[in-house]
């Protein structure tokens, strides 16, 4: 009998304990909030994490240190959080790192040639991090800096305001940048990430944002396998050092063709000059559009999992590179290996090496003017 009703009893506070996880994980939810944890120290400053949750679960954890996304977990076609964005789980990996991880980029996206190039007939000379060229900024760029964090969760969701003051000759640009960059967790599940920036020198600003994304989960193998679509005509040929060489080609008859749903493996290793040039896709391609439009860049869908990712920007170009210098001895989060393209990157930017190119759409910012731009990663499942 005694045996009876301990167990009744033990029983009822189990119930009640079920009961209080559920209520504690519907509030949890059914509303959207961030909560902060330190990630350790950079440059002397203290580094955290900020979860950003919208209510239906899905988060991005984003930390000061370069802006970084450090995690994204999003849905599958059976409802599993799954994190779809390659990283680290240690700030010193992250600094010593040079995959640019879910960074922020800046001042400049992508490469300028031999890292010179001049506004009003006055040349300037910047750090050189890629062989002969500039490459996202530079040895600091905007990726290997502490930025500083004002959270909210008023307007479309939980979002994460990041600022940041670039010294006048800082990586060699002129001016003094003063750059803001705003991360929204949406109800849609989006991620919105609008940037602005003004200077107090004639400069020039291409900022972008590097997930590498693997839809079937970080660590889940290649990326070769995921359908992709990108909303483009041309893109921008390079030499063998990845500089455009200013001509904007037309995709058609080329494995540059992704204006309808192609696997990203399938044309990967054909003898095609320019995949060996960037070691597979790493180009910019023109988005079809006209003016600045926030309109859609690209597409990409997993069907393992069911997820799909739509890229939204109001920028005229993006990069598509299919993680080909990523390699198996690569130790990213809880431990799993990073084979060579098993992330992709699409980098919605101005175009590569623009300072020197007089017809691409110009990166020069002036005293008075802003920079904007807008990007957003959709996530949902088919
Ligand atoms: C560039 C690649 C570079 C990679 C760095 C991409 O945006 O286009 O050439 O290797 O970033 O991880």
């Amino acid at each position: 009998m005694k045996g009876i009703v301990v167990s009744r009893v033990r029983s009822v506070i189990l119930g009640c304990f079920v009961l209080l996880v559920l209520a504690i994980s519907s509030t949890a939810q059914s509303k959207s909030k961030i909560t902060k944890a330190p990630f350790g120290t950079a440059d002397g400053k203290l580094v955290d994490v900020y979860a950003l949750r919208n209510r239906k679960g899905v988060e991005a954890r984003i930390m000061t240190y370069g802006g970084t996304v450090v995690s994204l977990s999003v849905p599958d076609k059976n409802g599993k959080l799954g994190d779809v964005v390659l990283g680290y789980d240690s700030l010193a990996d992250y600094q010593k790192s040079t995959f640019y991880f879910g960074a922020l980029i800046g001042r400049y996206g992508n490469r300028i040639a031999k890292g010179k190039f001049s506004i009003d007939g006055k040349e300037y000379t910047l750090a050189t991090n890629n062989g002969a060229n500039h490459l996202h900024g530079g040895v600091n760029g905007f990726d290997k800096v502490v930025w500083t964090a004002h959270p909210s969760v008023e307007g479309d969701g939980p979002h994460l305001e990041l600022t940041y003051r670039s010294r006048d000759g800082e990586e060699g640009y002129p001016g003094t940048l003063s750059v803001n960059v705003t991360y929204t967790l949406t109800e849609n599940n989006e991620l919105k990430i609008v940037y602005s920036a003004t200077t107090d020198k004639p400069t020039v600003v291409n900022l972008t944002h590097h997930s590498y994304f693997n839809l079937a989960g970080a660590g889940n193998g290649d990326i070769l396998r995921h359908q992709l679509t990108i909303n483009a005509d041309r893109f921008a040929p390079t030499d063998s050092g990845s500089i455009p060489t200013g001509e904007l080609r037309t995709v058609k008859g080329t494995p540059f063709d992704f204006t309808k749903p192609v696997a990203i493996g399938a044309w990967i290793d054909q003898d095609d000059e320019q995949l060996k040039y960037g070691n597979g896709y790493d180009h910019n391609f023109v988005i079809n559009k006209d003016g600045n439009a926030l309109s859609l860049a690209a597409t990409v869908y997993d069907a393992t999992s069911g997820r799909l990712m739509e890229v939204f920007t109001t920028e005229p170009g993006v990069q598509f590179y299919t993680g080909n210098f990523l390699s198996g001895s690569i130790v990213g989060k809880k431990g799993q290996n990073y084979p060579r393209r098993s992330g992709f990157c699409l980098e919605a930017q101005h175009f590569p090496d623009s300072p020197n190119q007089p017809k691409f759409p110009s990166t020069v910012l002036r005293p008075g003017q802003k920079y904007e731009q807008t990007t957003v990663y959709k996530f949902s499942i088919r």
